[in-house]
């Protein structure tokens, strides 16, 4: 809001001598550029979102949430950048926020580590930085404001239960269970989570026995390869454990590519995370069997939070979004209905 030219201007800067921009009219391509930025975030509350990529559906929901929410009319000017899934790029995002001298910087970090150097950065400069959806594990928790997203532990350990009643009410608890698990991309807080929280459920149950954990990155076709290699390898799967929609997609498909069925009237259990619309089809197919909530509208909560600190009200540091599950015993077209993603 304040602080915009000087940087914009420092950065053009340092981009041309870097890089020897060619001039336009007596100016540089790059300057001009970010004078122009510099003159649309006058008078509006500059805010960078570094967002991890568009590996999913639930993250194109997430991306989706914060352009609806950070925009002009609702007294904002965002500078958006997708990392692509890579930690380098949303170093080097973070970098050209605090040099740009935006008044907020939101991170959706890909990994938990490795963030202890560019947050001292921006701390020195005086940006407050608002982690969002996965979390940072740094030394000093100073280094950023607060933190607001799901409780991925949580999500974990509900899937575990909901399989322990599922079975219970079908006859079939205490039977001998061989799960394989597709895993988020690892060191992300959703993967750490979901595995973690899963595998308490696991460790009280002596009859289920997980096979294998490989990860499938979030994606739809990482996940098929791997659950190809897993009806390869394994001659009776009873459960898949999906970290995700997407990774759900993929395993269906290769379910189906292999000549097996899933879903309640099928041979393997899938369980997934994150319950957007294309999974409460999937459900309404009788392919999945429940979708654990992950909700990605965070954006307004993070504008709250600007607002407050705006105000010079205290934040919360730890702020976790409400969640539940969805499965096929419920009114999922009714429940549908009322949502957004
Ligand atoms: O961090 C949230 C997870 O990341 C979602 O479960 C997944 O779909 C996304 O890619």
């Amino acid at each position: 809001m304040k602080k915009y030219y000087a940087g914009a201007a420092f950065l053009a800067l340092a981009i041309f001598s870097a890089s020897g921009c060619t001039r336009s009219g007596g100016e540089t391509q790059t300057e001009s550029r970010y004078e122009e930025l510099a003159d649309e975030g006058e008078g509006y509350i500059n805010v960078g979102f570094c967002q991890v990529g568009s590996e999913s559906d639930w993250r194109v929901a997430s991306t989706q949430s914060f352009r609806e929410t950070f925009t002009t009319e609702n007294g904002y000017y965002l500078l958006y950048e997708d990392a692509q899934n890579k930690q380098e790029n949303q170093l080097k995002a973070v970098r050209s926020f605090i040099l740009q001298e935006v008044d907020y910087i939101i991170l959706d970090p890909v990994v938990e580590t490795g963030w202890d150097g560019v947050l001292q950065e921006a701390k020195d400069a005086g940006i407050p930085v608002i982690v969002t959806d996965r979390k940072v594990v740094v030394e000093d928790e100073s280094l950023y404001t607060c933190w607001v997203g799901s409780d991925f532990e949580q999500e974990g350990r509900k899937a575990g239960e909901w399989l322990e009643d599922y079975l219970a009410d079908r006859g079939r608890g205490g039977e001998k269970l061989r799960l394989v698990t597709l895993q988020g991309t690892l060191g992300s807080s959703a993967q750490i989570g979901r595995t973690e929280g899963f595998s308490q459920i696991l460790e009280q149950n002596d009859s289920w026995e997980m096979l294998e954990y490989q990860s499938g990155d979030f994606t739809q076709t990482k996940a098929q390869e791997v659950m190809e290699y897993y009806l390869d390898t394994y001659e009776d799967i009873d459960v898949a454990v999906c970290e995700n929609d997407n990774m759900a997609f993929g395993a269906i498909d290769a379910i189906q590519e292999a000549g097996k069925t899933c879903g309640p009237d099928g041979e393997i259990i899938v369980i997934s995370f994150d319950a957007v619309r294309a999974a409460f089809e999937a459900m309404l197919r009788g392919e999945i069997n429940v979708a654990m909530e992950c909700n990605p509208d965070q954006g307004p909560l993070v504008s709250d939070i600007i607002r407050r600190l705006e105000a010079g009200e205290e934040v919360e540091k730890i702020q976790y979004v409400k969640e539940t599950y969805f499965d096929t015993s419920m009114d999922l077209e009714s429940i549908m209905e009322g949502r957004t993603y």
